[in-house]
């Protein structure tokens, strides 16, 4: 049975797969053509990562596809409603890079904070300027957590460690469980009047695209700080890009994009107080082995034993029900 890994996933997940009797095909940065012509090889399984878009058009190419796997756990990048005209199931690896999204953007909270990647790069430029990086503490300032769910909570978690006030909007989480961890629910637009720093952890939905536009900047505290690692297309980029001219938002640290890479002339480069990552949340060591580790299993499980598990579109077993 072929597997086709088509973004890079940690060797670990690799050797699972290869000691199962899997034929593993490695073969990244592949174009659509590319892609569609590999599925046509007789592929039973496809290990993603966000950079492979498997669109309906890749799928419905793919004679002998039986599974997407999402080697972490945005799906946006994948017809969920095609794979389900075929009878193919879709699975992704939930919680095993979390902890690594929360801490990149309490660094990208702290870095914007502090200006740390523009005084780097004064500094290797022969500059020494200190008056110009002044920076501002997050002690006793109030973070809006937009979504607590697997990420933001444990975000909304770090900053009380801070001492910043954590306020927080989702419209699916019981605020009497939030208040037990220190959280406090609010609705959309008090978060927007009252937050020093705004993090974003939501998926991209049809509900979510645009979601942070014009309208809810405008209803921004003045001197904002945005941060924002969940997903590209949830924040109206030349929105912000307006909101951050204007002054109304003092910083910006982007880790995804609405287009990755960015173009070159990408109007938010020339601000000086736009700090950003190239969708680095879920790369640390330790995120990677974990979703390469479930993702390998999950496939030969469902491969070999026939058993589902994390399917985001059909029924799967109870983990605790498995030898
Ligand atoms: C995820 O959805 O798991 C994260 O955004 C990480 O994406 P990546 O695996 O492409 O780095």
């Amino acid at each position: 049975m072929k597997v086709l890994v088509s973004d890079p996933i940690a060797e670990d997940g690799i050797k699972i797969l290869k000691e199962a009797g899997l034929e593993v095909i490695i073969k990244t940065g592949l174009s659509k053509e590319e892609l569609i012509e590999e599925l046509k090889k007789g592929i039973e399984a496809i290990i993603i990562r966000s950079a492979t878009k498997v669109t309906a058009d890749v799928i419905e190419a793919a004679p002998n596809l039986k599974v997407i796997a999402r080697a972490g756990t945005g799906l946006d990048n994948v017809d969920i409603d095609a794979a389900n005209r075929k009878g193919i199931v879709v699975m992704n690896c939930p919680g095993g890079n979390t902890v690594s999204a929360a801490e990149h953007t309490i660094a990208m909270l702290m870095a914007l904070a502090r200006n740390i990647p523009q005084a780097t790069a004064s500094m290797k430029a022969g500059k020494w300027e200190k008056k110009k990086f002044m920076g501002r503490e997050v002690n006793g300032k109030t973070l809006g957590v937009i979504g607590v769910g697997r990420i933001g909570s444990i975000v909304a978690d770090r900053a009380k460690g801070l001492k910043m006030r954590v306020i927080a909007y989702d419209p699916f989480v019981n605020p009497e469980q939030a208040a037990k961890i220190g959280i406090e629910v609010v609705s959309l637009d008090e978060l927007l009047a009252q937050a020093d720093f705004i993090t974003i952890h939501v998926p991209l939905t049809k509900e979510t695209k645009g979601f942070i536009s014009k309208e809810k900047f405008e209803k921004m505290k003045d001197g904002v700080m945005l941060i924002h690692c969940a997903r590209g297309g949830i924040v109206n980029e030349a929105d912000l890009y307006e909101a951050m001219v204007s002054g109304k938002v003092a910083g910006a640290a982007l880790d995804v994009f609405e287009q990755e890479p960015p173009p070159p002339d990408y109007p938010l480069f020339k601000l000086e107080n736009f700090i950003c990552t190239p969708h680095l949340g879920a790369s640390t060591l330790e995120a990677q082995k974990n979703v390469a580790l479930a993702v390998a299993s999950q496939v030969v499980d469902y491969l070999i034993h026939g058993v589902v598990r994390n399917a985001v579109n059909m029924p799967s077993v109870s983990a605790e029900l498995l030898p």
